[in-house]
């Protein structure tokens, strides 16, 4: 038995505002019936001007301490790509509306796999002693930073934000983070970018708005996460046929099928919730859990991987056996 990162709490939060497709269909030149059968998004939750990404964190990470039943953690953790403010990092600001001023906190930014990645840093702090427990929050809010103007993006994003409570515990139980795998490949920085507001882009002209490349993005996606999931699986020496669920980042339900047909997984074993909150980035997969948890498709002792693939570009698995927690999450 070795010392790991156990998760005991899970909360998730999205606000209240929902734009369905056929009201973006009313502003753009789309139809409720592309986004559905392209992307398999039937509506998202957006922010309201005032609400910012710290918000939902705060609101996602009280959740999960009130799963975990408790109020202390040692750390928070914040995968983020749309923070509050450029600098400082928004961990600190909600980590004290959390009433936890005085414990470290940092932001983790690796767009869609930004949870994998946090998670990865909080178990290997909790592996290493410096921490007996974290809260790790994945939160964005895309709509603040997509061209209101781009049909290509902003169908696609919505805003949201779930996270975990890690404890120390011991590599075989339940709940216990295992198999990690973390990728990148810098030279994709283009497919998945806001290429301006950052130190190499200061030109007035340059273009702020986030921009992907969707099609190039596709095929990445559905490779990278199918590879890293077979990464993890062979890490804690699963097969295909003993994963109960995997929970995806959900970038689009064509790449979720994909991803299920590539590694023989039936599709039924694949968690989705992009129909109803879209691809809400770092917030995605664990929205996705809490959604299956809530709903009883995701139950104690179930075999599960989570994986995730972003801009960076970036990529990672983990896995874990699920337990028995309950989430605290209102659809
Ligand atoms: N409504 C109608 N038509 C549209 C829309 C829309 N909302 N968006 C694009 N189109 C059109 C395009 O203009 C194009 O028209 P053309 O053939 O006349 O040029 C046509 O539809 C096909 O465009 P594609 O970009 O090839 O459409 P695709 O089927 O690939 O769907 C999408 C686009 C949904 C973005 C898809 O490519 C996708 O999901 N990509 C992967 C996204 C992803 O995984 N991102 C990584 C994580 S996100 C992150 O890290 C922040």
């Amino acid at each position: 038995m070795g010392r790991s990162a156990v998760v005991a709490g899970l909360g998730a939060w999205t606000p209240p505002r929902v734009v369905t497709n056929d009201m973006l269909a009313a502003e753009l030149d789309t139809s409720d019936e592309w986004i559905r059968t392209r992307t398999g998004i039937d509506r998202r939750h957006v922010v309201d001007p005032g609400t910012s990404t710290g918000h939902l964190a705060t609101e996602a990470g009280r959740r999960a301490l009130e799963s975990a039943g408790t109020a202390r953690v040692d750390l928070v953790v914040l995968a983020t790509s749309t923070p509050d403010r450029p600098c400082p990092a928004t961990a600190p600001v909600v980590a004290a509306r959390l009433g936890l001023a005085g414990v470290g906190a940092f932001d983790v930014a690796a767009v869609c796999t930004g949870f994998v990645y946090a998670l990865a840093t909080a178990a290997g702090l909790i592996g290493t002693s410096v921490a007996d427990s974290v809260l790790v929050i994945g939160a964005d809010t895309f709509s603040t930073i997509t061209d209101p103007a781009d049909r290509t993006t902003r169908v696609v994003f919505g805003d949201g934000a779930g996270a975990v409570v890690l404890r120390a515990g011991d590599d075989e139980q339940p709940g216990a983070l295992r198999g990690f795998d973390l990728g990148s490949d810098g030279n994709g920085v283009d497919l998945i970018t806001v290429a301006a507001g950052g130190s190499e882009h200061r030109e007035a002209d340059a273009d702020g708005w986030f921009r992907m490349a969707g099609a190039q993005v596709f095929a990445q996606a559905v490779r990278r996460m199918s590879e890293s999931v077979r990464t993890s699986l062979t890490r804690v020496g699963w097969t295909g046929d003993d994963v109960d669920l995997v929970v995806p980042h959900q970038a689009n339900v064509r790449i979720l099928d994909a991803c299920a047909r590539d590694l023989g997984i039936p599709t039924e074993r694949v968690a989705k919730n992009i129909d109803r909150v879209g691809n809400t980035v770092a917030g995605s997969i664990p929205l996705a859990l809490a959604d299956a948890a809530t709903r009883g498709v995701l139950k104690p002792d179930a075999r599960v991987v989570l994986t995730g693939f972003g801009g960076g570009l970036t990529w990672g698995s983990t896995a874990l056996t699920w337990p028995d927690i309950t989430a605290a999450y209102d659809d």
